[in-house]
């Protein structure tokens, strides 16, 4: 049998959400996948210990060596998640980098999975060579904001949790998942999103906005509609953002 060779540039990005649990190994020097894509599906209920097991299946599924930068939908601070406003309450207070370690036997980096995905859009899409203040916005089952000045990640920035028109959490107006729910048409929903971005843009003051999550390919219904100071456009990555950007948090680190 010929012998396996192996990209000694790949590391693998696994990217956990509320259905999935996606990885793959990345090419961290062009941004891209180097090998195949594996998907998952979230054990229910999503408590760290279902997710540990499904994160190791993932890994000894995908066959890849080296080091595993993995997403949670919460903040993480030195690997201790902090928050779960989306996902199982038994997160808070968990060591991840711990508890992922221990089930693969790999090295393990966590990230905000919005920290990710904003991570390879400003290195690889649509913000690559933007100077000044970028903000990314993921909108999909909840908010996920990543925060960047010069290239330079501010982490942990949860301004999908922002209070919008004295309604509570601008996520559970706004997010994708509630124009499904609440069956909004894209007109309604962008008037949502305009009463959030014009707040964000006017705390922040950002030079640019980009819109990523599922709905940005379909950003032509929505960001015509929106009226504001800032520049503001779709993420280009689509769902493979969160995956490349994990892996990157991983080699620099
Ligand atoms: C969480 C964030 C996460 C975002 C997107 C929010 O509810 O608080 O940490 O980035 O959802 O998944």
């Amino acid at each position: 049998m010929p012998a396996v060779t192996v990209d000694p540039s790949s590391i693998i990005g696994i990217d956990i959400g509320g259905s999935g649990i996606k990885g793959a190994p990345v090419d961290i020097a062009a941004g891209k996948l180097s090998g195949e894509r594996i998907r998952l599906v979230t054990p229910q209920p999503a408590t760290p210990q279902a997710v540990a097991a499904t994160v190791a299946e993932l890994v000894g599924q995908l066959k890849a060596p080296g080091r595993l930068g993995i997403t949670l939908p919460a903040v993480v601070r030195q690997g201790i998640v902090e928050t779960a406003a989306n996902i199982d309450p038994a997160w808070v207070g968990t060591n991840a980098t711990q508890l992922f370690a221990e089930a693969t036997g790999r090295e393990v980096v966590v990230v905000n999975d919005a920290d990710a995905a904003g991570l390879a859009e400003v290195r690889f899409g649509a913000g690559k060579g933007r100077t000044g203040v970028v903000l990314m916005l993921t909108l999909g089952t909840g908010i996920g904001s990543a925060l960047f000045v010069n290239g330079v990640l501010v982490p942990n920035t949860e301004l999908g949790h922002v209070e919008l028109d004295g309604k509570g959490d601008a996520e559970d107006w706004c997010a994708a998942s509630v124009r499904e729910h609440d069956d909004l048409s894209w007109k309604e929903w962008a008037k949502r999103l305009q009463r959030y971005f014009r707040l964000l843009e006017s705390v922040i003051w950002p030079d640019l906005i980009i819109i990523g999550g599922g709905v940005s390919d379909k950003s032509d219904k929505f960001l015509p509609r929106i009226d504001l100071r800032t520049e503001i456009v779709p993420a280009v990555l689509e769902n493979e953002a969160g995956i490349v950007g994990a892996a990157m948090v991983a080699a620099e680190r």
